[in-house]
């Protein structure tokens, strides 16, 4: 603890402020040694006879031995969400599909913090940012959906909306259980039924949330959830008796997936990577900006699609801006995810640390200097220390390439056209953020860059009621709001 030595009006004043473990319990979750699949409202053990090991990413501690579903296994998904789909669930009185998807939304608030720790334990993510962000706006994107189950027809007018019929979903692993809400919400909302594949490396929220499914007493077969690699992924996409895809993930797979059903009557939305401008003019309120740019790149390690990996700074204001910014990482707290007070949690996976630490490489090696605070990583698990790269030309590879770690890439610019010009130079169009304190010139930057979202004197906000998707390379298809309930309709 923290030396008392200098004396304050008689009391002593610690001269050093140490923070003191605060561990969440990890008491509350029960995992099970090994998981089935969740096939019309069973428990199944895999056909394919194969499973693999979920770890704990901070300390490589094995949780769970987890199924890896073959087409068998996919097959018997998709045909129990058909049946659930033709046998009842379509043709429920939409107020009913309501009150299943409140249900859902008031169980998750009840066991939120159960699932916040088995979500940090899992993907490495801290307690703090598990329980303030991916639970709270998880249980909301089912609140807000149970609102628009029985409106659709006021939500489209005269257009007569239709579900489309079995979804297959495909998330990722840096929000599991709130891309799993971003799927399921709509999906059900609009009278459909799911087979719905969480990451390889995170797929216990998921397991976890089969239980609420049947605590709220959802019909068998509306949601289906089969656990495995890409290669299960695969079969969902060319399953004959998937009605739509929607992904969450990588551009390569997102542009295989496009190539896989193309000529095929299936919808699609793919929601795919960033590379995102974080724009901060001289005019800003700087303390704040320095807030929204380590929100922007560090929070959740950095695993985040619409990051603010590249930061553009107005060049009147880059000496001072980059001091403060050196100065507030020096503050970041890396370790134990379970850790109250931890800022930055462990990477998800060895083959994420792998690729960081190659982009990395490739930033030193082309040039760009490179600050990373003093920081004692833990021995075990996988980590990386927050990092800004300076002198960084937007050749770089740092500067293209979707990092998907804590890695900030810093760029400076001096008009507002050489903004706007900077921010669009990139294969990506997910999101963007500006800082100034002038209304007008965030309206104009808002108009010309070239992004899905564009965030004002704040970063990473969410709301269930705003549409969330992308231009170009990010994919496209909308999530959240109206826009999210239209891929899983007909017309
Ligand atoms: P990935 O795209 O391979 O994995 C995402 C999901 O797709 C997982 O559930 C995976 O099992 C599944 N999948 C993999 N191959 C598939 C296939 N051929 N067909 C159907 N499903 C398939 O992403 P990965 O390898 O985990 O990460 C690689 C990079 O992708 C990251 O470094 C990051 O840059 C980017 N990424 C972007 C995400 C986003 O939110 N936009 C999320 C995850 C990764
Ligand atoms: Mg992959």
């Amino acid at each position: 603890m923290a030396e008392l030595e200098r004396k304050h009006g008689g009391t002593p004043v610690p001269t050093e402020w140490t923070y003191a473990p605060a561990p969440e319990s990890r008491d509350i979750v029960s995992i099970r040694d090994r998981y089935g699949l969740y096939v019309g409202g069973e428990w199944i053990e895999p056909r394919s006879g194969k499973t693999f090991a979920t770890i704990d990413p901070s300390t490589e501690e094995p949780l769970a031995e987890i199924a890896q579903a073959g087409p068998e296994d996919v097959s018997l998904a998709v045909e129990a969400a058909r049946e659930a789909f033709e046998n009842g669930w379509s043709a429920l009185a939409p107020s009913e599909r309501a009150k299943y998807l409140f249900r859902i939304a008031r169980i998750l608030q009840e066991r939120s913090r159960e699932f916040a720790v088995l979500e940090s334990l899992n993907g490495g993510k801290p307690i703090r940012e598990s329980r303030d962000v991916d639970l709270p706006l998880s249980a909301a994107h089912f609140f807000y959906y149970a609102g628009w189950a029985d409106k659709l027809e006021y939500a489209f007018p005269n257009r007569q909306p239709q579900p489309v019929g079995v979804a297959g979903q495909i998330i990722p692993w840096n929000f599991p259980l709130l891309m799993l809400a971003w799927k399921i919400a709509p999906a059900l909302a609009a009278g459909n039924t799911v087979v719905l594949k969480p990451a390889e490396t995170t797929p216990l929220t998921a397991l976890l949330f089969c239980d609420v499914l049947r605590q709220a007493e959802l019909p068998p077969g509306v949601v289906n959830i089969v656990t495995g690699d890409g290669s299960t992924g695969a079969e969902i996409v060319k399953h004959p008796g998937v009605d739509k895809v929607a992904f969450t993930g990588s551009t390569d797979v997102g542009k295989a997936i496009q190539r896989e059903l193309a000529g095929t009557k299936k919808k699609l939305t793919l929601e795919l990577g960033g590379k995102a401008a974080n724009v901060v003019f001289d005019d800003a309120p700087l303390d704040q900006a320095i807030e929204g740019i380590v929100n922007g790149i560090y929070f959740n390690q950095g695993h985040v699609c619409c990051a603010g990996s590249r930061l553009l700074v107005q060049e009147s204001i880059y000496e001072q801006l980059i001091a403060k910014l050196k100065r507030r990482l020096g503050t970041l707290r890396v370790g134990a995810p379970l850790d109250k007070n931890t800022d930055v949690g462990a990477i998800n996976s060895r083959q994420q640390l792998d690729k960081i630490e190659e982009l990395v490489q490739t930033g030193r090696d082309e040039g760009a200097e490179i600050y990373q605070p003093p920081c004692r990583l833990p021995e075990r698990g996988y980590w990386f220390v927050p990092t800004v790269f300076t002198n960084v030309a937007q050749s770089y590879r740092i500067a293209q390439e979707e990092i998907f770690g804590p890695v900030l890439s810093v760029l400076t610019f001096r008009t507002p056209d050489e903004a706007v010009e900077k921010a669009n130079n990139t294969p990506y169009g997910l999101s963007a953020g500006v800082w100034t304190e002038k209304g007008s010139r965030i309206l104009a930057m808002a108009q010309r860059l070239r992004a899905g979202v564009v965030w004002a004197n704040t970063y990473n906000r969410f709301d269930p009621a705003s549409p969330f998707g992308g231009y170009k390379e990010s994919g496209f298809g909308r999530e959240g709001g109206l826009h999210g309930l239209e891929p899983y309709l007909r017309f």
